[in-house]
């Protein structure tokens, strides 16, 4: 268990699929309780809750909506126990930007951006009130390079990162710390599309023989609401096999 204080639930945005899925995976290995949001219950998610009964819960939400954003917001202040809040739940439509059509603009904007900064405003109450609570947001190393084609889902990670140093400003005085996670390139859904010529380029730039994982990601995700890292905030962690240094 992570957690001395009786809190210890943690909300996962994102949390049934992908990086979001291996986070909560380990968050319930740490002996938290997990409650992952997405539009759709996945097998791999209804398998983690089988295994772990009520302490692995799934929410239904459209974190495209206002509706469904407002009804995480208010599962959040109902919450008993509430330690964490993992704002991972993004997407990504890639194309120049001369070319991008402004519905897959907003979508990002909504998912990436304001549901996160909702999301944490409803969390960060709450943790002050409580004067413990971790909010780790994913961001992307996106967010610090230009990547052709990834011109407005780099704004809303760059956008993030400056939003969680400030909030991590602000909540501080209370004991609750703010960081993000950046990853590289991992093979999830959201990468699937990426050609061979894409995937080598990636490889070239890595400094390490293997490439990043899922796993990667949740593990330090683990140790920044771990009591290990109570001292880190306003941070941003680059887990990315050096791809981006
Ligand atoms: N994969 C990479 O290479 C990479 C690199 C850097 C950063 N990241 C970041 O890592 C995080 C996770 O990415 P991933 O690769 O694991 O993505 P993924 O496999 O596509 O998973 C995305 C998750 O977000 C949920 N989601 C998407 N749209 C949603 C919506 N409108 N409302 C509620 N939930 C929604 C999905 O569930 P539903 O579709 O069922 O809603 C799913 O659980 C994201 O923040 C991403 O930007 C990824």
């Amino acid at each position: 268990m992570s957690t001395s204080t009786a809190e210890r639930t943690v909300v996962v945005t994102g949390g049934t699929r992908g990086i979001g899925l291996e986070i909560g995976r380990v968050l319930l290995q740490d002996g938290y309780d997990v409650i992952a949001v997405a539009r759709n219950l996945t097998d791999e998610y209804e398998a983690l809750s089988a295994h772990h009964g009520a302490r692995a819960e799934f929410m239904a939400a459209d974190l495209s909506s206002r509706e469904g954003v407002d009804s995480v917001a208010r599962r959040i202040r109902s919450c008993t126990g509430l330690y964490g809040l993992v704002n991972n739940a993004a997407v990504a439509f890639s194309g120049l930007h001369a070319g991008l059509p402004r519905a897959e603009m907003e979508s990002m904007l909504a998912v990436n951006l304001t549901a996160p900064m909702v999301l944490s405003q409803a969390a960060v109450k709450a943790m002050m009130r409580a004067r413990t609570g971790r909010i780790v947001t994913i961001s992307s190393i996106c967010a610090q390079r230009p990547y052709r084609g990834l011109g407005v889902y780099s704004a809303t990670k760059a956008a993030l990162e400056g939003f969680t140093r400030v909030l991590a400003a602000e909540a501080g005085p209370w004991g609750v710390t703010a960081n993000c996670v950046a990853p590289g390139f991992i093979d999830t859904a959201m990468s699937e599309g990426l050609d061979e010529v894409a995937r080598g380029r990636i490889r070239r730039r890595s400094m390490l023989p293997h490439e990043t994982s899922t796993g990667d990601a949740a593990a330090s995700v683990s140790f920044l609401m771990s009591p290990a890292a109570g001292a880190i905030t306003a941070e941003v962690l680059r887990v990315d096999a050096g791809a981006a240094a």
